[in-house]
């Protein structure tokens, strides 16, 4: 049986329904920090069964080890972690003790429990700003600019150190980039509180009527348009890395037992592309205006994924058109998400 952590959601709730699909046992572990249970509920629809799940901290070590004992867990998909950049700026210390101390106190109860087999979210954001594109996964990380970026780079230290120390772990480290788009039946997808950082979830919200206008960060960046390109990724294809993640991990035939893949299309888009494919796909026109730029953010991050093809034997199968028409078809049948958040 694999632990979720992190389950309920945005990224979580989607690797539910992928590994449900290919047949494999999973219990949620969440504090519904950011989700709620009705996330659940709604991935139980879809796959036509019951979701199993506890209510807990990563951090709650005695609660870690009732789940351990009660259930036998072989494998844990890690994605529990706060994730908001700018809060992490203004809240260093919650997101440390969070992300990493939680890590920690996860890899103890693992670690205790003899189970050894691990697939754990990291981000593109690990590679700062990167010297050329695509990013391979060679690349120099760590410099990171704010303290959600370092958390995540301080647990990818953390599993590298933990790997030298006992090579029995099996470690994979999934870097993804810009997780867009939601299922296709519109039940999950992303939920954000209050006002999106993000671009896609703005976007929507714009065009579903919530807010007036988009800000766009900046139209004098070295990019084909000027404004800043990204790797979107649909979170279906990023869910399904997460079930080749653990095929892998099972299989006997792989050369080493820690790697690191990036989790991207390969092709990077600009603000502006994705504005005017988010208008084709909902008839909406997106009103916009160019602001100053956003401290931190970098002029182009796309992936060179062809590791990840190699090993895993995983590939992205949508394109951005697909990742708005079913951002857009979740925005439509759910305002205002999943509501009792
Ligand atoms: P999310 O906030 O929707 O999901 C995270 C889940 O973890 C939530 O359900 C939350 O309640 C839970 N959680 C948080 N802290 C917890 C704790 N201490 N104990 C138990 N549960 C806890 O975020 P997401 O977009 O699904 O991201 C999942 C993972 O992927 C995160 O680690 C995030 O940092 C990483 N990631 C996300 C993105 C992105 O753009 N969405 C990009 C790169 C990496
Ligand atoms: N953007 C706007 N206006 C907005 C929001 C974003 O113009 O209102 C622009 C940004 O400047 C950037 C692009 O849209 O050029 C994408 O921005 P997002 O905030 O959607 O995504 P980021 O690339 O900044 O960050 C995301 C995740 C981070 C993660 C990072 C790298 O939010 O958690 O990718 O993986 F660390």
């Amino acid at each position: 049986m694999i632990l979720i952590t992190g389950g309920a959601g945005y990224i979580g709730t989607h690797t539910l329904v992928e590994l449900a699909m290919a047949n494999y046992d999973f219990i949620v572990y969440d504090n519904f920090s950011n989700s709620s249970e009705e996330a659940i509920e709604r991935v139980s629809k879809i796959i036509d069964r019951d979701v199993v799940y506890e209510k807990g901290d990563i951090r709650d070590l005695q609660k870690l080890e009732e789940v351990f004992e009660k259930y036998s867990i072989d494998s844990v998909i890690h994605f529990a972690g706060l994730k908001a950049v700018g809060e992490s700026v203004r809240k260093p210390l919650e997101y440390y003790d969070n992300n990493v101390v939680g890590t920690i106190r996860l890899l103890e109860c693992m670690k205790k429990f003899e189970c050894k087999k691990i697939v754990f979210s990291s981000s593109a954001t690990v590679y700062g700003d990167p010297k050329t594109t695509p990013i391979v996964e060679s690349f120099s990380v760590g410099g990171t600019t704010n303290p959600y970026g370092t958390s995540k780079y301080m647990i990818e230290r953390i599993l590298n150190d933990l790997y030298i120390a006992d090579n029995s772990f099996k470690i994979v480290i999934l870097r993804y980039f810009n997780p867009v788009g939601a299922h296709k039946s519109g039940y999950i997808g992303e939920d954000p509180n209050g006002i999106p950082n993000n671009l896609m979830p703005f976007i929507s919200q714009v065009a579903v009527g919530k807010r007036e206008c988009l800000s766009v960060f900046g139209n004098d960046y070295d990019t084909h348009d000027g404004t800043g390109v990204r790797d979107y990724i649909h979170v279906v294809d990023l869910a399904d890395a997460h079930v080749k993640a653990i095929e892998y991990l099972n299989s006997h035939k792989f050369s080493s037992e820690f790697s690191v893949f990036n989790i991207g299309t390969g092709h990077g888009y600009s603000v502006l592309d994705v504005i005017k494919t988010f208008e084709k796909v909902s008839e909406k026109k997106i009103p916009y205006k160019i602001t100053s730029r956003r401290e931190g953010d970098v002029a182009k991050c796309y992936a060179d994924p062809a590791l990840a093809e190699r090993i895993l034997g995983w590939k992205a199968r949508k394109n951005l058109l697909d990742m708005c028409k079913d951002s857009w078809n979740w925005q439509v049948k759910n305002p205002d998400g999943y509501k009792e958040k």
